[in-house]
């Protein structure tokens, strides 16, 4: 018996573009555009990227964290990155793309991850900065993700949004202690303020005139609020708590505009140039990132050939 004729490709469009229009998820067996696999490829192997490279700068520090208690919350904070750059990796395996060439394409510049991680954390007070406002940024520009249209991405979102939380928290926490602490540490989380103020916006990307891919990611729901708006929920967000903890932001333009705290321009040119690979820290994050993938070539062939020879264990 002859098998139905696969339906036409605009059938195939219409009903796609039905299904996004009724805000129905899109699962990885299911017909989907090339340009929708190919930006949701982009987009969640460039956020793997950034949560495994993340792990460098709190990373450095765990070792000369201030206490116990400080290194435990530490490793557990950068063990979570990594088990969220897994999980990214693993949604992006969904969509047929190949783990390992993604490495590839971050160790050889092809592919980004976020600019703030070539920024470098001097002090102990940059730790606390980073769960404050990194972490922070990141759960703006995630929650949203939790109703990305694609199910695998979407989900993998919850999981890593319940941690964030933990992050952003005892970072803020960190940040306290040290904002009540003595002159000389409300010295260094001031420092810390203002070296990670204006990176930490920049997370969001670039404004939304100069974003080429908000418009279609948004028609996709891959975004569901442009750059500019999450920016700008972030910053109503954060001037408030910098303000409880004594703290100045380090922009003399910021002034409040209604509901909102409106901000100074942000320097894209310094983006730019940090995305191109002229950042503080850019040549260190990839030469640790291509080491520790090389120096973990054994425990990938050690794990190939125990599935080899234990297929039932794969
Ligand atoms: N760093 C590096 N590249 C950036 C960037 C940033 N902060 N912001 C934007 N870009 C890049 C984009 O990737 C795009 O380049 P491409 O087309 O070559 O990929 C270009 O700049 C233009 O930006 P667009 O706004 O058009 O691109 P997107 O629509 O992809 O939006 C984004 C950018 C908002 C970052 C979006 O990709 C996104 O939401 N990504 C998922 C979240 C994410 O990656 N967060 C990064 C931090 S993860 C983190 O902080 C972990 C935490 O645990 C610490």
């Amino acid at each position: 018996m002859d098998r139905p004729a696969p339906p036409a490709q605009p059938e195939l469009e219409r009903e796609f573009s039905e299904r996004i229009a009724a805000d129905e998820r899109i699962e990885p067996r299911d017909w989907m555009p090339d340009g929708y696999r190919a930006t949701l490829v982009r987009q969640i192997a460039q956020h793997a990227h950034s949560e495994i490279v993340g792990m460098q700068p709190e990373g450095n520090w765990i070792t000369r964290a201030p206490s116990l208690r400080r290194k435990a919350i530490l490793v557990a904070k950068v063990q979570d990155e990594a088990g969220h750059g897994l999980y990214l990796y693993s949604a992006a395996e969904t969509l047929g793309a190949d783990r390992s060439r993604l490495l590839d394409l971050l160790h050889e510049g092809r592919q980004k991850y976020s600019t703030i991680f070539n920024y470098p954390a001097t002090s102990w007070a940059d730790v606390a900065a980073i769960g404050w406002l990194v972490d922070g940024a990141a759960i703006m520009n995630q929650v949203p993700l939790t109703r990305c249209s694609y199910g695998p991405y979407a989900r993998a979102m919850t999981r890593v949004c319940k941690e964030e939380s933990f992050h952003q928290r005892q970072g803020f926490e960190a940040m306290s202690v040290l904002a009540k602490g003595t002159s000389a540490q409300r010295r260094m989380a001031q420092d810390a303020l203002d070296r990670w103020w204006w990176p930490a916006l920049m997370m969001f990307g670039p404004p939304d005139g100069q974003s080429p891919n908000s418009a279609q990611s948004m028609a996709w729901g891959i975004k569901r609020f442009s750059n500019d708006e999450l920016r700008q929920r972030f910053v109503d967000a954060t001037v408030p708590q910098a303000e409880h903890l004594g703290l100045q932001i380090p922009d003399p333009q910021l002034h409040r505009d209604g509901e909102h705290y409106r901000t100074g321009e942000i320097d894209w040119t310094e983006f730019q140039e940090v995305m191109r690979g002229n950042g503080p820290c850019n040549r260190q994050r990839l030469a640790a990132r291509v080491r520790a993938h090389e120096d973990g070539a054994w425990v990938r062939e050690a794990a190939a050939a125990y599935a080899e020879k234990h297929p039932a264990a794969a």
